[in-house]
């Protein structure tokens, strides 16, 4: 389902920095995964790869037997609109548009008619039960509702494969672990391989497989 071969990343600057370093990573259809290892490390930079947000310097990246390598940015963008769904620490919620908008936008970018669109807005923002505030801007929101507006809005497509960077990392440890929830039954429900990078041990434990990054290298990689 992912697969990096060897993977580097550096970037240029005043001084190069090598965020990732010959990264070898497979991941199956399915698999909830967490990412962990100390700040700087490199989660953040493995995600947006995967995720076709950024390119790596060498190595290969193969999505659904798909190579991202060397692919126009044009590919790139349409596979990460079909396939993947991103959920951020900080929510990146549009703050102009309400809770049942921001949850359709994804499908709007798709090409889908306004009513179909809004009809499966509504149902995710059931099931993740926000149901009566999804005319609700997001700054009309608590946190945690926001995180679970943003997940509505990354699994709206249906996306076989979910990348959260640090979901409960802007919330209150109760609110924290209800967003780990939502995630599982989702993954669950929905089927999605799950890539989840965080900080907190608790959230790294809950996943059947934790991949420790240390310096830009895999240094641990634990299947519980
Ligand atoms: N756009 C950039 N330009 C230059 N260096 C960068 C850039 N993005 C990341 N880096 C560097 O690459 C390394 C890995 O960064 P990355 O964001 O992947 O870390 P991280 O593990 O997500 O850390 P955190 O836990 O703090 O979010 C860091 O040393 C960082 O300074
Ligand atoms: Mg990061």
């Amino acid at each position: 389902m992912i697969e990096l071969t060897a993977v580097t990343k550096q970037f240029a600057g005043k001084n190069q920095v090598t965020a990732l370093d010959r990264v070898d990573l497979k991941i199956a259809k399915g698999e909830l995964v967490s990412i962990v290892g100390t700040s700087g490390s490199g989660k953040s930079t493995l995600l947006n790869l995967i995720g076709g947000l950024d390119r790596q310097t060498s190595g290969e990246i193969h999505i659904d037997g798909q190579n991202l390598t060397g692919i126009s940015d044009d590919d790139l963008t349409r596979i990460r609109r079909d396939k993947i769904g991103f959920i951020f620490q900080f929510f990146n919620l549009l703050p102009t548009l309400n809770c049942l908008e921001n949850v359709a936008l994804p499908l709007h970018l798709r090409g889908w008619p306004r009513q179909k669109a809004h009809q499966r807005a509504q149902e995710l923002l059931d099931l993740v039960q926000l149901g009566k505030r999804v005319e609700h801007q997001p700054d009309e929101l608590s946190g945690g509702e926001r995180q679970r507006v943003a997940i509505a809005r990354a699994l709206s497509i249906y996306p076989p494969i979910v990348l959260a960077d640090e979901p409960t990392g802007n919330l209150d440890t109760r609110t924290g672990a209800e967003i780990l929830r939502l995630i599982h039954d989702l993954r669950d429900r929905l089927g999605a391989t799950v890539l989840v990078v965080t900080h907190d041990s608790k959230v790294a434990e809950s996943c059947q497989r934790t991949v420790t990054l240390s310096d830009g290298r895999v240094v641990n990689d634990l299947r519980r």
